[in-house]
């Protein structure tokens, strides 16, 4: 990255603050293209916060460079947060270039590969964010094909680069990791702490909670009180039509 002086960061910062919901995206001549953001009032200089952030980054080092350089840093010790460009979920959304270089699906899975050997070779904490493209298509399965064998955590996303006002806010987007998060609330049994139930016809397969729900692999479910069982201690616990997410 080319060192900038104050002037260009200031512009930066600018139209950062000024071009459509803050996007920063270079066309293949590595122009900054982004329109504009049509604010009423905008936000540019957030004097605390940037101070807040300038404190933080006293003890950080910033690297420009591919994602695999990090390889000989990481040990057992390190958290690695991967927010690689999205994989579109349509035809339309086919935005996979920030800068001019492509990302595709070979790139995804390169990376997929590249956090599975910083997981068997490493051992680190690693979470990846990416679009979830069963909000498009429900039958496509490539994180779960990609990442295998990790947790693959759906949450709702407000989306604010979308230049469709309608649609923004209205999709899961995932959360990939080798680890448990603390956000993950599971429902644990009150008497064993198991965490596997099944439904008394046994039609029902539960496999962990999830957000303070608890989440069906069956679809069959039909918004009824549900009661379950504890797989380990046969403990009974009863949930109501709130509790249970599909
Ligand atoms: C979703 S954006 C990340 C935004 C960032 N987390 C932020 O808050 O500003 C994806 C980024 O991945 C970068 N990228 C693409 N290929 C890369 C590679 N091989 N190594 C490292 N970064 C890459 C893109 O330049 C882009 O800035």
């Amino acid at each position: 990255m080319p060192i900038i002086g104050s002037r260009e960061l200031l512009s930066l910062f600018f139209l950062n603050k000024t071009c459509f919901n803050g996007l920063f995206r270079l066309n293949s001549k590595g122009e900054f293209n982004v329109p504009y953001g049509k604010y009423k009032t905008a936000m540019i200089f957030d004097q605390p916060n940037i101070l807040a952030v300038s404190k933080v980054l006293q003890n950080a080092e910033i690297q420009h460079a591919n994602y695999a350089n990090c390889f000989d840093r990481v040990n057992e010790n390190t958290f690695v947060y991967f927010d690689p460009p999205y994989r579109p979920i349509s035809q339309t959304a086919s935005f996979t270039t920030y800068t001019g270089t492509e990302f595709s699906d070979k790139e995804q899975l390169q990376l997929a590969h590249f956090f599975q050997q910083l997981d068997q070779e490493k051992g680190a904490k690693l979470m990846l964010s990416n679009s979830d493209p069963k909000n498009q298509n429900p039958k496509d399965d490539f994180f779960e094909k990609a990442f295998a064998g990790y947790n693959i955590f759906r949450v709702s996303a407000s989306r604010a680069i979308n230049c469709d006002g309608e649609k923004r806010g209205k999709i899961t987007e995932l959360l990939i990791t080798n680890y448990k998060p603390k956000f993950i609330m599971e429902y644990r049994c009150k008497k064993c702490g198991g965490n596997e139930f099944i439904s008394e016809p046994n039609k029902y397969d539960v496999f962990e909670g999830f957000e303070g729900k608890i989440r069906l692999k069956s679809s069959e479910y039909t918004n009824e009180k549900l009661v379950l069982f504890c797989r380990d201690c046969s403990e009974v616990l009863e949930f109501a039509e709130d509790d249970v997410k599909i």
